[in-house]
């Protein structure tokens, strides 16, 4: 497999550069939320069930031996808040996020700040708008239109990923299929995951007129009209480098070239989820790609420049959340007033 074109320092440099700029947005849109991902359709829990028959092969980590995890489910849009106070209307072109928290994980963790959780990370789409981190900062700069023509030309690519995902047509959050986009270990082999929908989506052409009309969906869905909601957990394992690339989560791993296999089904009850304390609890969760078994460990430029994003800035997001109640400021310093 080849590696990142990004020497390790340079790799380094680039991602405390993502994460300071990461940091000073989270500030000014709210400090208590998460940076990209603030909006929340719902935290729900359910059941991770291991499939009985996995091959030998596949058979690492949690999918060593059948068995049933309890977890908790957040989706969310993937976009910042537009600005302090105000999320993004669900009408406005996004992507859409799936986090998983497996509970009761035995095993060698990558980080130490939790230890038994197994956490997995999806958006509504098969690959991911940049290549490696530096693209991250790269389409940054075209956006705030500080790129020259020729990085500009560069990242078309890019906007034309963050474009198809965005429109995508959303009825309801639990009935699309969401993509890791970015490769994951299993053992020694590389693979990705995705998590599809037993029962399929009906898109009709106009979506409801409501900002938060996602959030709502899963409320009539499991609350409402009391039914469950049911995934398949997929794997894809690496095949070689040109048709299943390690370092490029730009390039989709085909079914055709890499069918998908199904390892474990993930159960959500038909419950009540819409009330204060589970938004609180929502609130301060940290879903990280690297709260992980080792055997799952995150791979590629992408995921390597995460490792410090996510644990830099849920652990701001913590402290901001911890400190407004510790030793309470005046309202000129909390500025909480939408703006
Ligand atoms: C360099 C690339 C990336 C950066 C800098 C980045 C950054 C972030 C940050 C800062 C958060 C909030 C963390 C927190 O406060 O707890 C987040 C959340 C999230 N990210 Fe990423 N991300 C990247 C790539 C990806 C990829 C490839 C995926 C999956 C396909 C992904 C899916 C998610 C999801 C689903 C959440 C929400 C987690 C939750 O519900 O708490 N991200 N990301």
């Amino acid at each position: 497999m080849t590696i990142s074109k990004l020497s390790a320092s340079e790799q380094e440099a680039i991602t405390d550069g993502v994460l300071a700029a990461s940091l000073k947005s989270q500030q000014e849109k709210g400090p208590a939320l998460r940076q990209v991902h603030p909006k929340s359709h719902g935290l729900v829990w359910g059941e991770f069930i291991v499939e009985n028959n996995i091959p030998t092969a596949l058979k690492f980590g949690v999918f060593a031996a059948p068995q049933t995890y309890p977890i908790w489910v957040r989706f969310s849009n993937a976009g910042e808040a537009e600005k302090r106070g105000k999320f993004v209307s669900d009408k406005e072109p996004n992507a859409r996020g799936l986090a998983i928290k497996l509970m009761n994980v035995e095993g060698e963790k990558a980080l130490d700040d939790e230890e038994k959780t197994q956490d997995f990370l999806l958006i509504n789409h098969p690959v991911f708008f940049v290549r490696d981190v530096q693209g991250y900062v790269d389409i940054a700069k075209v956006a705030s239109g500080q790129a020259d023509a020729e990085l500009t030309q560069a990242m078309q690519p890019s906007f034309a990923i963050l474009q198809e995902t965005g429109n995508k047509k959303v009825s309801n959050p639990l009935l699309i299929q969401y993509w890791s986009t970015t490769p994951y270990k299993l053992g020694s082999q590389a693979i990705k995951f995705s998590v599809k929908p037993q029962q399929q989506e009906e898109v009709s052409d106009s979506l409801p007129d409501s900002e938060n009309y996602l959030h709502e969906a899963i409320v009539k869905h499991l609350t409402d009209e009391g039914k469950d909601a049911f995934f398949d957990f997929l794997i894809q394992v690496y095949v070689d480098e040109e048709k299943t690339p390690v370092e490029n989560p730009m390039q989709e791993w085909k079914e055709e070239d890499s069918p998908f296999l199904k390892v474990a089904t993930i159960r959500i009850p038909s419950q009540k989820f819409d009330f204060d304390e589970r938004k609180r609890l929502d609130e301060g969760l940290s879903f990280n790609p690297w709260h992980t078994l080792s055997e799952h460990e995150p791979i590629g430029s992408v995921n390597l420049a995460r490792k410090k994003i996510y644990q830099e800035l849920a652990k701001y997001r913590r402290e901001e959340i911890e400190k407004r109640l510790r030793e309470p400021q005046p309202f000129a310093f909390v500025q909480d007033e939408p703006r």
